[in-house]
């Protein structure tokens, strides 16, 4: 099981993303999560496809798209062709979430699936199989910055069990109000991929990662 902090560069400044892209990798980062809204499955419109393309040349790092948007199975082989390596859906915007699971590895990419904090892990528990991440949400998805929802610790508890139960070796990722003190409860509960954004782009960036770092390398240690 590999530990990771997949900063958010949806908290980051724009007007110096390549700059700030470069201090992730410096700092040991592998993987950036990018965060892509449509405007229609939730209110807001982040970035898409240009920004993805253009900060592919900056960097090596693994990009994990997190696709907000309604039946984005339309843009599959659009985001991979721009440089995305992984692609996270969610279940309450897919006609057909198999399929579109289905293309995303047709596309050549690792798969993931999301649900909201009201959805049930009943919804996706069928397909568990046929992904490598599950994206919980911790706060309601559309913004940055919120706070992190303390009755999602439950559900990150629950999923580690099912698949465990299943012999899965499925990445449990979850996704905001990631802070200092939250990332202890979800790992302890059994996520094993935090994202952050604004705990890692608001205040000293560097020192925001190692703090974040340390926590995940020591718990994964305890963990060993
Ligand atoms: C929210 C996005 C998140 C967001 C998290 O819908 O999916 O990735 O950047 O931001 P923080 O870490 O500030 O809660
Ligand atoms: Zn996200």
């Amino acid at each position: 099981m590999n530990y990771r902090l997949c900063p958010s560069i949806l908290s980051a400044d724009f007007n110096r993303l390549g700059e700030q892209i470069q201090i992730m990798e410096k700092n040991g980062i592998e993987w950036l999560h990018i965060d892509v809204m449509d405007g229609d499955f939730v209110p807001c419109i982040s970035f898409g496809m240009p920004v993805i393309r253009s900060i592919r040349k900056e960097t090596r790092m693994f990009f994990d798209v997190h696709l907000m948007v309604t039946e984005p199975e339309r843009y599959i082989r659009d985001f991979v062709d721009c440089g995305a390596d992984s692609i996270t859906v969610h279940a309450e915007a897919c006609e057909d979430l198999e399929r579109t699971i289905e293309t995303i590895r047709d596309a050549g990419a690792r798969a993931g699936v999301s649900i909201k904090p009201a959805t049930p892990l009943n919804d996706i528990s069928h397909l568990l199989s046929d992904v490598d991440m599950v994206l919980l949400m911790t706060v309601q998805p559309g913004f940055g910055g919120q706070k992190y929802m303390t009755e999602c610790t439950e559900k990150i508890r629950e999923l580690r069990k099912m698949l465990d139960e299943e012999g899965l070796d499925v990445d449990i990722q979850v996704d905001g109000g990631m802070n200092e003190q939250t990332i202890d409860i979800a790992l302890e509960a059994g996520a094993n991929l935090i994202v952050a954004g604004s705990g890692v782009f608001n205040g000293n960036i560097e020192s925001n990662l190692r703090i974040m770092k340390q926590k995940l390398g020591r718990f994964y240690s305890e963990g060993d």
